[in-house]
């Protein structure tokens, strides 16, 4: 697996990543052992950077990637594991509010470090922002945190180009996490810039469009539990609408050879040198096809061509229902 650094650590991870919150949370159920060795199979491949969150499976993605790291003693500094704090969520519920005081965010990580059964967290993203606690507190914490050793990097998720530069101005910045691909382009329009002229990576979550922009998504065929079921662009005329598109990438993916989702991956590696996609899945055969994408060269036509075929004002709906907005950062 090819390599990109993360920079302000002058940390290498692998091009594409990991992202683990399916096997806990939001897509549907979950195998722990299936997970377990998905995530071996991943170590393998040369798949070194994981990405959980406390609150994904409110606790359970992190346990789970505890007992990796514990299978992996041997590989820990191998390993990049990245979590996140800062949203609340009732057991069982979606409706979250969002926390970065310093009390919460030094027994979240805490916390983490408990479940995680690790001595630090490589890379700890404040999830998403809350707005009353002043950016200086929050990056006073985290700072503190990294002294200390229980952290070795700090990212942001979602979070605009101004408090990025406010943050950054504070400690330096490791990681930029929001949501990225063909269908969800909002960081070109200078978050991705402002990255790229900060030295700070920018990671790409939901890089496939959650499964949408592979072609294999049945929307009717998805547990009763199932976040998508409240994404806006994946209901009703948009779904129709976004499927059309869809539907031509696929053809275009045929005729170039690659699946759909090798294309995706693709598009973001060879468009930026600063990005690395976290991948979610559960399925060995996904992760090895998504993994072969780091080897794929695309030619500037295929990039242009791509743009234009998912130009944003093509794609119908929000990409999260009303109460997912909290927190996201224009
Ligand atoms: N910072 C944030 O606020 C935030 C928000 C969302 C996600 N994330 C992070 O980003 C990671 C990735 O995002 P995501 O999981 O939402 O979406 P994603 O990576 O765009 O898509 C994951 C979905 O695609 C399917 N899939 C994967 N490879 C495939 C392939 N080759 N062919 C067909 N289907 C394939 C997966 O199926 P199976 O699982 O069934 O294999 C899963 O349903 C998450 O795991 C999480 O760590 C962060």
């Amino acid at each position: 697996m090819q390599t990109r650094l993360l920079q302000q650590m002058n940390q290498p991870v692998s091009a594409i990543g990991l992202g683990c919150m399916g096997m806990s949370e939001f897509y549907g159920d979950s195998d722990d052992s299936q997970s377990l060795a998905l995530l071996d199979k991943a170590l393998e491949l040369g798949i070194n950077f994981f990405d959980s969150a406390d609150t994904y499976g409110f606790g359970h993605n992190e346990t789970l990637l505890g007992q990796f790291l514990a299978n992996h003693k041997a590989q820990r500094e191998q390993i990049v594991m990245a979590t996140k704090f800062g949203i609340v969520r009732a057991k069982g519920q979606y409706e979250r509010r969002l926390d970065n005081s310093p009390d919460y965010i030094k027994q979240a990580c805490h916390d983490s470090l408990q479940r995680l059964g690790t001595e630090y967290i490589d890379l700890y993203y404040c999830h998403r922002r809350d707005h009353k606690t002043p950016v200086e507190d929050m990056m006073q914490t985290l700072s503190a945190l990294v002294k200390q050793g229980d952290i070795r990097g700090i990212g942001l998720s979602e979070v605009s180009s101004a408090t990025l530069r406010q943050a950054h101005a504070i400690h330096p910045i490791t990681a930029v996490q929001s949501e990225y691909s063909l269908w969800s382009r909002q960081p070109e329009e200078d978050l991705l810039q402002t990255c790229r002229e900060l030295g700070v990576s920018f990671v790409a979550y939901s890089p496939l469009g959650r499964a949408f922009l592979t072609g294999k998504l049945e929307t009717e065929n998805l547990a009763a539990d199932d976040f998508r079921h409240a994404v806006p662009r994946l209901q009703g005329e948009a779904l129709i609408d976004n499927q059309q598109i869809v539907q031509q990438f696929s053809q275009l993916a045929g005729k170039w050879q690659y699946s759909n989702a090798q294309l995706c991956l693709a598009w973001m590696l060879n468009k930026h040198p600063h990005v690395i996609p976290i991948a979610g899945t559960r399925h060995e055969k996904y992760l090895m096809e998504n993994a072969k994408a780091a080897d794929i060269v695309l030619k500037s036509q295929q990039i242009d061509e791509l743009d234009k075929l998912f130009s944003p004002n093509k794609i119908a709906g929000a990409r999260y229902p009303k109460a997912g907005w909290g927190g996201i950062e224009k």
